[in-house]
């Protein structure tokens, strides 16, 4: 690795833990329990106006499900009906992953799903970095206290943010990358396969990655 490759992603990192509050940091040490930890995060999303989505936001979402999953999904940012509700992936997007999850021989409740960014962008709009870099602080701490075994990102957004390669997401999809000793496996975004409906090829690849993790998880 390149020394100043090593710099850059130092500064990334410290930038990013820079986001959460010294005071955050010191609530969590103090939790032995992981549902604690978990819930003091919660109410910092609740009350987060670290960026400029906290002003066109009905609620943020936090992310929802065991919270000693073996496997998470990590989306890109609420949408519409998950902005009304304050529940990750319950709209129409939201309706084919559960799908998926089922044909993996789990249930919505068995797995942890999450998003990069917490509120929902205006119209829907990709997040933009400064406003991933504020976030993303929290999302690093829910990795940290659920463990998961593997992390499913969905689409573009959240493979460009974990993994460092200028590769598309069609490149990308369905291959392990290691996140801090954490196998994850970038797939697309079911709202692409809903926009791409008649595209069979992309509903096949996305099964045979879930068939992957699957395998690794020993659910086969
Ligand atoms: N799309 C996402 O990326 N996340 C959601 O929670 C809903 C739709
Ligand atoms: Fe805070 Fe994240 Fe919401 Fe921005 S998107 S206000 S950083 S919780």
């Amino acid at each position: 690795m390149r020394f100043d490759k090593i710099i850059e992603d130092i500064k990334e990192w410290l930038k990013f833990y820079s986001e959460i509050e010294r005071e955050t940091y010191l609530a969590l040490s103090l939790k032995e329990n992981n549902f604690e930890k978990l819930e003091i995060l919660k109410e910092k999303v609740k009350n987060c106006k670290k960026c400029n989505l906290s002003s066109s936001r009905i609620n943020p979402v936090f992310g929802e499900g065991n919270i000693e999953a073996d496997l998470m999904f990590i989306g890109e940012a609420p949408g519409e009906e998950e902005d009304k509700r304050g529940r990750p992936f319950v709209g129409r997007a939201g309706q084919l992953l559960t799908k998926i999850i089922l044909a993996m021989k789990l249930k919505r409740e068995d797995v942890y799903i999450t998003n990069v960014v917490k509120c929902r962008p205006p119209r829907n709009r990709d997040p933009k970095n400064d406003e991933i870099s504020t976030c993303l602080g929290y999302l690093i701490e829910q990795i940290k206290i659920i463990k998961p075994k593997v992390i499913v990102t969905l689409g573009r957004i959240p493979a460009k943010v974990f993994i460092k390669s200028s590769q598309p997401i069609t490149r990308l999809r369905g291959n392990f990358y290691d996140y801090q000793g954490i196998k994850l496996l970038p797939t697309y975004h079911p709202s692409y396969l809903i926009r791409n409906e008649s595209n069979i090829k992309l509903k096949k690849e996305v099964w045979s990655d879930m068939k992957k993790v699957m395998a690794f998880l020993g659910l086969e």
